[in-house]
């Protein structure tokens, strides 16, 4: 079977070499995998959350287009498309949110910061909060599983809302489907190992930190740029520690292993910084350089982007349209001279099996909560520094069942050890080691 990879790409602004390095160069080289086929869409209709500039939309959604493009995306080989070109996104998004509680869609992380923001500052709970921003989830919810993606490679922060997607396909499913799978729950794939960059100043590269190198600014500025980048005052022929140098880091992100290598050695040799930074920039430049033409080539082109992604949309459509017509008739909206049948007998309400769900709270730590079928919390972690570790705390819990609580307890809000519990994570644990076996 082919696993279909779903990615979303929200318009905003021109990506640094950090967006470059962690997210469009891993995503452009799998584009090519075998055994997978890949969508990637400009999410336009969520800009709009946060954007109500229609020069400013219009602008980003060609910038995004074009740099993916020169770096590499193929069109020909994935589909590439614009939400806003598929009217079947927003049809599917009203089908879901009436199958979707209230209180879901309160719990999202987006919607609850903004609350919490509103209440600190003795404001109404929902100031300034538009219904755009609350129904978020099931916008994206409709992205995926208008087109059955099977795998959404996402940032940490976006696990909830892959979550919530799974949640509205069981009740659609439930409703509607009498045991069958209408909507395919999809996945969320996270990459532990995203590759951050340091940015100017040493700190991870960021827009909110300003610390930024843009991905195409020209090579000059480029030059500039990273001969600024701040270092210590060790003097050329003063031996100097690759680790934890920016310089060193950046280096490492564009080059071969003997070309790290290499640097490795010149640095404990003394190499001047003045002379690192110079070898930084042309090797950054040399990958960079033949993007940035085709970049500029194709911002002087609007009519070969608009091209690509009517294509795009073509391709994706073909795709969407029957099967909304397939979801339209489970729901009951549906030609008029073909009476659908009585629902089958429907399937007797199987319980939901108890789940882990992952997540980051607004103190920027990392946090998992063993939920039951009625989505009480049965168990709940204390705040890990890393999602690696909340994960591989799960990973224990999955695997032992029960018996991993005793050593876990440290990282865990105190708790009951309710038959409850004991109950579920044995389910957990029996799930585990069936899914494992398949
Ligand atoms: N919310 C995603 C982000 O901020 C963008 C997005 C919209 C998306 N729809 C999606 C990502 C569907 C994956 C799948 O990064």
């Amino acid at each position: 079977m082919t696993v279909r990879y779903l990615t979303g790409i929200t318009p905003s602004g021109i990506p640094h070499l950090g967006n470059y390095a962690g997210a469009i160069r891993p995503s452009v080289r799998s584009q090519t995998q075998a055994g997978a086929d890949h969508f990637y869409f400009l999410a336009d209709l969520h800009s709009l959350i946060k954007s109500q500039n229609p020069q400013q939309t219009q602008r980003c959604t060609l910038e995004i287009a074009a740099t993916w493009i020169a770096c590499g995306l193929d069109p020909e080989q994935v589909t590439f498309y614009r939400q806003s070109d598929i009217p079947e996104i927003p049809q599917l998004t009203w089908l879901l949110t009436c199958v979707t509680g209230k209180g879901l869609l309160n719990r999202a992380h987006a919607y609850k910061a903004a609350v919490d923001k509103n209440t600190e500052a003795g404001a109404e709970p929902d100031a300034d909060v538009t219904a755009g921003l609350f129904m978020y989830p099931v916008l994206m919810a409709a992205d995926i599983m208008l087109f059955k993606a099977h795998k959404v490679p996402v940032g940490r922060d976006q696990v909830q809302h892959i979550e919530m997607a799974r949640d509205m396909a069981a009740s659609f499913n439930h409703i509607y489907g009498a045991g069958q799978t209408l909507l395919v729950p999809p996945e969320a794939v996270v990459d532990e190992q995203v590759a951050t960059l340091p940015g100017l100043d040493g700190r991870k590269m960021s827009k909110s930190y300003g610390n930024t190198i843009p991905l195409f600014t020209p090579r000059e500025q480029l030059r500039k740029l990273i001969m600024g980048i701040a270092t210590d005052s060790r003097a050329p022929g003063q031996p100097k520690d690759s680790e934890g140098s920016a310089i060193f880091q950046l280096y490492q992100a564009f080059a071969s292993g003997p070309q790290t290598e290499a640097m490795r050695q010149a640095f404990a040799q003394g190499i001047a910084w003045g002379e690192a930074k110079q070898q930084l920039f042309e090797l950054i430049d040399a990958e960079i350089a033949p993007m940035r033409a085709q970049f500029e080539a194709l911002m002087a082109d609007p009519a070969r982007i608009e091209a690509i992604l009517q294509r795009g949309a073509e391709k994706a459509r073909a795709q969407a349209s029957p099967y909304l017509a397939e979801l339209k008739r489970a729901v009951g909206l549906w030609d008029l001279r073909q009476p659908l049948a009585a629902a089958p007998e429907a399937a007797p309400r199987t319980e939901a099996p108890p789940q882990i769900k992952q997540y980051r709270e607004a103190d920027g730590r990392f946090y998992f909560k063993l939920s039951n079928a009625k989505g009480e919390a049965l168990l709940q972690s204390q705040g890990f520094d890393s999602g690696r570790d909340a994960g591989a705390a799960v990973a224990r819990l999955k695997q032992e069942g029960e018996g991993a609580l005793d050593a876990l307890a440290g990282q865990l809000q105190p708790f009951a050890r309710s038959d409850a519990l004991v109950q579920a994570l044995q389910t957990l644990a029996a799930a585990h080691a069936e899914a494992k076996k398949a």
